[in-house]
């Protein structure tokens, strides 16, 4: 056995330990990923679940230093999908096996946006009679909201905690009451409390971040116990205030090379979560999605919005698939996880065998 073989088969990784693999390059970086591909197939199998992304909005009250459809920026058009539509898109997955939706759009807090989509959710269960797992990714929102949509169908909830470290966070958000770390913590253990499979993430290679961050991410996560999650390298946006640290930031490359470290790293500490292969590693590699579901993750997300705003929900600048329907992501995706060696997971929920096995 060599140094890397002890560190790769100890049962609890320390932060010393997750910085070191998040260090490794060439021929010991193949072995990780190669250790994390065997602990995937061994715990959760080589299936992938399909999860179908509906952006229905990009409005959005807040103000995030990184997102390109934060408040302040005027460089684009708004737009909010008819519930019709939604219904359509909810429809489309339904029919074609996805089993689960994703509905995401920008963070609103109002009585009126809380009963829009508890309206939509009943909606959604009644069009697709009950079979759809329905995931919200709706921001931070009062305890009470979180009960109403769970008791209205949603039973996924994601919100990125972006970074674990609240120094970062707040060099990465207006330092006003809406964006606040210590609420974003408060929501993830609302959404707990609630019932919710609760699903968090981090962008990777933000100005500022160090190795030790990361590692403390996936301690997090941990700690947390988090059943799935979303990550995927930062992309800097033109649009945006953190813009102007671009000089610090490690090449592009090099971020997709963390970021899958991050996920083998994730995969070997949480075994049976659910890992998303985030749309972000499209972003800068064509097979950037494959290359992160051979190394542990389980989900994708084909985006399956429909008309004419897709190119309107731009997080990040190059965000694949803005020209494409929801037929074409999900036949690119087919066979983009033929070439990863796994199969689809066509009509399973998928639910996190983690979350199937903790104490609620
Ligand atoms: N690069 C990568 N990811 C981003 N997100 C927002 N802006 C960016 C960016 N510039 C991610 C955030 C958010 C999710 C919806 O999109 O992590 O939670
Ligand atoms: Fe709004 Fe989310 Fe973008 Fe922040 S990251 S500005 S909450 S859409
Ligand atoms: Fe959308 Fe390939 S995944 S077109």
């Amino acid at each position: 056995m060599n140094g890397l073989d002890t560190i790769l088969t100890k049962q609890d990784l320390n932060g010393d330990d997750l910085v070191y693999l998040l260090g490794l390059q060439g021929m010991q970086k193949a072995q990780l990923f190669e250790h994390a591909a065997s602990v995937k197939a061994s715990e959760v199998g080589n299936v992938v679940y399909f999860r179908g992304l509906i952006e229905f909005s990009n409005i959005c009250e807040k103000n995030c230093f990184y997102c390109g459809i934060r408040k302040d920026n005027k460089n684009f058009q708004r737009y909010n999908l008819s519930d019709e539509s939604i219904l359509a898109a909810a429809v489309f997955a339904h029919k074609n096996n996805f089993a689960s939706i994703v509905l995401q759009g920008g963070e609103l807090s109002s009585a009126m946006f809380t009963k829009r989509i508890t309206q939509l959710l009943q909606k959604i269960h009644k069009a697709t009679e009950g079979a759809l797992r329905v995931t919200l990714s709706l921001g931070e929102q009062p305890k009470e909201v979180f009960q109403e949509w769970y008791d209205a169908g949603a039973h996924r909830y994601l919100l990125r905690v972006e970074s674990s470290n609240p120094n970062l966070y707040r060099k990465i958000h207006p330092q006003n009451p809406k964006h606040r770390f210590e609420n974003r913590l408060q929501s993830l253990n609302d959404l707990k409390d609630t019932g919710y499979q609760v699903g968090t993430g981090v962008m990777i290679g933000l100005p500022f971040q160090t190795p030790e961050d990361l590692a403390n991410d996936i301690l997090f996560m941990r700690d947390f116990g988090i059943d799935m999650v979303g990550m995927g390298p930062y992309i800097e946006h033109s649009d945006t205030q953190l813009y102007k640290y671009r000089g610090l930031l490690m090449p592009q490359e090099e971020r997709f090379q963390l970021s899958l470290k991050m996920i083998a790293l994730l995969r070997m500490v949480m075994p049976k979560i659910n890992i998303a292969s985030a749309t972000a590693l499209q972003a800068i590699d064509k097979l950037g999605r494959e290359k992160a579901l051979k190394v542990g993750a389980n989900v994708i997300m084909p985006n399956i919005t429909p008309g004419a705003h897709r190119d309107d929900y731009l997080l990040y600048e190059n965000k694949p698939c803005t020209e494409d329907s929801a037929d074409d992501c999900k036949n690119c995706l087919e066979v983009r996880v033929a070439l990863s060696g796994n199969t689809i997971g066509y009509g399973s929920w998928g639910d996190s065998i983690h979350f199937q096995q903790r104490d609620k």
